[in-house]
């Protein structure tokens, strides 16, 4: 079983591919009604009708092969056997939001994963992409916009070595904090 957090990886490279240069990150963990969804939105160069279409049309045929990849599908299947569903909007030259909802309890629900290298590896790998990362937890919320950080920086590179330990910091206790001290 795929962890989320690959997933997630996946869907941002195709944002940061589509030359996306702010993508919006959204992870909402809802215990009361039973729901998790992750859900990215990026500014990107959006898709066609048509490559919308290609897209999609996978999901729901029993076909092996295609000559688009396999990062969307996956995901959808994913989803789908999670009792949730995977949905994608995009709009060519304005860019493209991929949201998929699971149920959180689900037994083929996937877990996590490591969020927090995944969010780490993402900023610094991409310094001149703003990435606002989202995550609501039974109602609190985790924050981090890299376009804020960059502020505070006042130059100083976002993945210069200090720079970085702090964030790495900053994400650890921030999504710690969220889960109070829950382990999933
Ligand atoms: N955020 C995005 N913006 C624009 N096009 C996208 C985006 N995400 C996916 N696509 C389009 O959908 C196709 C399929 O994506 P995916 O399933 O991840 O496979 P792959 O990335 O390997 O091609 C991409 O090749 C691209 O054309
Ligand atoms: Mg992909």
């Amino acid at each position: 079983m795929r962890e989320l957090s690959l997933h997630l990886l996946d869907i941002v490279q195709n944002s940061i591919a589509a030359a996306a240069d702010l993508i919006e990150i959204e992870i909402m963990e809802d215990f009361k009604s039973d729901r998790l969804s992750i859900k990215v939105t990026d500014n990107g160069r959006g898709m066609s009708r048509s490559v919308l279409q290609s897209v999609i049309d996978p999901f729901f045929t029993t076909r092996k092969t295609r000559s688009v990849g396999l990062g969307l599908s996956l995901f959808a299947q994913s989803a789908q056997r999670s009792g949730g569903d995977l949905v994608i909007r995009s709009k060519e030259g304005v860019g493209t939001e991929v949201e998929a909802v699971f149920q959180y309890s689900h037994i083929d629900r996937p877990p996590m994963g490591d969020l927090q290298g995944t969010l780490l590896t993402l900023i610094v790998l991409n310094p001149t992409i703003d990435l606002v990362y989202r995550h609501n937890y039974d109602g609190r919320d985790f924050v981090i916009d890299t376009r804020e950080i960059k502020r505070e920086l006042d130059g100083i590179p976002i993945n210069q070595g200090q720079v970085v330990s702090w964030m790495q910091d900053f994400i650890q206790e921030g999504l710690a904090q969220l889960r109070g001290g829950r382990v999933e």
